[in-house]
């Protein structure tokens, strides 16, 4: 039998604490999850989730998060979020609430005031210096004839933004995963971001689509990703790696196989996951780098950074 745990990406390494100290108070591993999530989303530390995310290109936070129940296979997610900061916890009433799975911009801003969450302005400081120097550049960069048109439609015909795009790292995708296992085995996956930076608005990247940036299976497994977005959302990878599992292969063969897979699309951008196999066993990946995860359980004081592997391009 495993001790009930969490492991999260680095931005939830200082929030997997709060997530633990709900399961000591006989919380249920999803109560813990949406805990840690929410840590995450209400601090501006991360720069990618929740408040102070990455904005789009014309400079407002959008917010798309997801929340999967490995023992029911039910799940909720929301999309192209601006109002609202706890968009893990809109996620679960969308799972618990409705009879769907995903809703999006207004309908999902008219579900949360409904459901009584507080609004939010997502926008810092920071977040306004990152919107001016994207129209710094596009300013700079416009053929003549865009000169005097519509702001968006200078920014997506900017030459410079989509060099800027080829270039992106991890970092502009800066996404929080929070995996939870229970002692009963149970798993629950949750994934919040602002997503890409300077994005289209209404970009919806990996996070909110069950089975590419969030999947779990209490019989396999659960995974949750992180980097770009339209990589996975093409490859199902969270959910493909749990296939995986499910045909016999080790934690580390399902998460190399997936990632072979994302070279394989031989396209700029980087992925990373964290993942759980259900003996308990965690491990973390990138395309890109050497990876970490952090890991903490209900005896622990401090999560432990634990080292994952680095599937390279053949
Ligand atoms: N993985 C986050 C995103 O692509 O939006």
């Amino acid at each position: 039998m495993v001790k009930s745990f969490l492991i999260g990406t680095r931005n939830a390494s200082p929030h997997l604490h709060e997530g633990i100290e709900v399961l000591r108070k006989g919380g249920s591993i999803m109560d813990a999850v949406e805990t840690a999530v929410r840590g995450i989303e209400e601090s501006t530390e991360s720069g990618n989730v929740g408040v102070g995310g990455a904005p789009t290109i014309l400079g407002d936070v959008e917010l798309d998060a997801s929340i999967m129940d490995g023992a029911t296979l039910r799940t909720g997610a929301v999309a192209s979020v601006s109002k609202y900061v706890h968009v893990i916890s809109i996620a679960r009433k969308v799972m618990e609430e409705t009879p769907h799975v995903l809703l999006v911009g207004d309908g999902a801003h008219r579900f949360a005031r409904a459901m009584g969450f507080e609004e939010w302005d997502l926008s810092t400081e920071r977040t306004r210096m990152i919107g001016e120097a994207i129209a710094k550049d596009i300013a700079e960069d416009l053929p003549d004839d865009f000169r005097g048109k519509d702001y968006y439609v200078q920014a997506i015909k900017s030459q410079k933004l989509h060099e800027w795009y080829k270039r992106l790292s991890n970092e502009q995708y800066g996404t929080t995963n929070v995996i939870g296992m229970d002692s009963d085995g149970n798993i629950v996956v949750g994934v919040s971001t602002s997503g890409m930076s300077w994005k289209y608005p209404g970009r919806v990247g990996d996070s909110p689509i069950i089975g590419a940036g969030n999947y779990c299976d209490n019989r396999y497994g659960g995974v949750a990703c992180t980097g770009k977005g339209e990589l996975s959302i093409r490859l199902l990878t969270a959910r493909m790696t749990i296939k995986y599992l499910e045909e016999g292969m080790s934690l580390e063969e399902a998460i190399t196989k997936s990632f072979n897979e994302i070279h394989g699309l031989k396209e700029t951008g980087t992925m990373q996951c964290i993942a759980v196999d259900k003996d308990g066993n965690t491990i973390s990946a990138s395309s890109a780098r050497e990876s970490t995860h952090w890991y903490m359980d209900v005896d622990m004081e401090e999560p432990e950074e634990r080292p994952g592997i680095w599937v390279k391009a053949d």
